[in-house]
């Protein structure tokens, strides 16, 4: 009888093996999930059915290494998705001015327009300029007036902090789609970017380091337009979380949607793992855990081994 209770624990605890190594899916079925070592989850994909409209469409370059993924709609390198804040890490352009030993680029590549797309600049950049005694301000914000002025005194020990001299940062308005400098001042080079600024003040250890980059990394919000929902709820794809809390009987899988009407974005709730954006795509993990750690400790003291 203990021997075939034994055995009954084992299978169970197979079956919770099992159901525990298999991740919930991020992608659509038959989609690719990777570009590289870049995570692709819906909605964002790559290929023909795979992504929730041509904003969400990521092209992957194989034969660059490591491969290079880039958001075709708005044009810019994509380095990390995160689902859970709605966001996404691009590389972004450095705009200059005078600088002599800097690889020019194509011409107006290195403004931004992210008009009509669901991305804006998130408020974790910082608008940054660097040079001496440079007057830099942000074009199309309006009707704030965004920008900063640097001073200009010998490049000492002390200009890794971007607080004036040679160097100067300012918080970006709310939401804005478009980035376009004006650099102004008469001496030397001079620099303007949106940055990541977590980014920029633990990853390089002098503003200048930035003269010889030809990207800086930048955050950018992005949203789910309501109409997506609607389009795809008449399809297979249809997205559950449109309709608030919903559950499954086999199998406890939960999103829900953050209304922010009719913008808005998909969550698994606490304690569950997945992707919200895809039908069945929150796994409820954390109780099959447990459940699998209590019967290995019972079988573990009973002297039961499952082979
Ligand atoms: C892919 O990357 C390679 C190597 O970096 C480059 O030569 C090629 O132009 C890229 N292809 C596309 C479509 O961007
Ligand atoms: C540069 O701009 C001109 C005029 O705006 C345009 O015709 C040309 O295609 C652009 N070149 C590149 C490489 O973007
Ligand atoms: C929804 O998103 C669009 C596009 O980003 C934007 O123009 C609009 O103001 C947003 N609406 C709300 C209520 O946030
Ligand atoms: C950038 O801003 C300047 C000043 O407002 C404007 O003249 C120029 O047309 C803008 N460039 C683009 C590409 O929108
Ligand atoms: C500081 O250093 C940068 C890069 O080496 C240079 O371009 C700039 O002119 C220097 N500024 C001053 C005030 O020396
Ligand atoms: C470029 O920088 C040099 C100093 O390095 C300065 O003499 C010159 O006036 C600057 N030119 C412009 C257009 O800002
Ligand atoms: C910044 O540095 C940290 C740790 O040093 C690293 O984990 C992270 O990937 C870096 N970020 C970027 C964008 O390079």
């Amino acid at each position: 009888m203990i021997q075939l209770s034994g055995l009954v624990i084992c299978l169970l605890l197979l079956a919770a093996d099992a159901a525990m190594a298999d991740p919930p899916p991020m992608a659509k079925p038959n989609c690719q999930d990777h570009c590289g070592d870049i995570s692709i989850p819906f909605p964002f994909g790559m290929g023909h059915n795979c992504y929730m409209n041509k904003w969400f469409e990521v092209v992957c370059n194989t034969s660059s290494n490591p491969h290079k993924a880039v958001l075709s709609g708005i044009d810019m390198e994509l380095l990390e998705i995160s689902l859970d804040d709605s966001r996404v890490r691009v590389n972004g352009p450095i705009q200059s001015s005078n600088c002599s030993n800097r690889r020019r680029t194509n011409n107006n590549s290195a403004i931004i327009s992210l008009t009509g797309s669901p991305y804006s600049f998130s408020s974790f950049n910082m608008f940054t300029a660097i040079g001496c005694d440079t007057s830099a301000l942000l074009n199309q914000v309006m009707p704030q007036i965004t920008g900063c002025t640097t001073t200009c005194s010998a490049n000492g020990s002390s200009s890794k902090a971007c607080s004036g001299n040679n160097c100067c940062q300012t918080t970006i308005p709310t939401s804005i789609q478009v980035f376009n400098a004006s650099l102004e001042g008469d001496s030397g080079c001079k620099l303007g970017f949106i940055v990541e600024q977590s980014w920029f003040r633990h990853n390089i250890t002098s503003p200048w380091e930035v003269q010889h980059m030809l990207t800086v990394p930048v955050l950018l919000d992005w949203i789910v337009q309501d109409d997506d929902f609607k389009a795809r709820a008449k399809d297979s794809d249809r997205i559950d979380c449109a309709n608030s809390w919903w559950r499954r009987q086999d199998q406890e899988r939960y999103s829900y949607m953050e209304y922010t009407f009719p913008n808005s974005s998909c969550r698994c709730i606490g304690g569950y793992d997945g992707n919200p954006y895809l039908p069945d795509g929150c796994l409820g993990k954390t109780s099959v855990k447990k459940l699998a750690s209590f019967y290995k400790k019972l079988i573990f003291q009973g002297q039961m081994l499952c082979t």
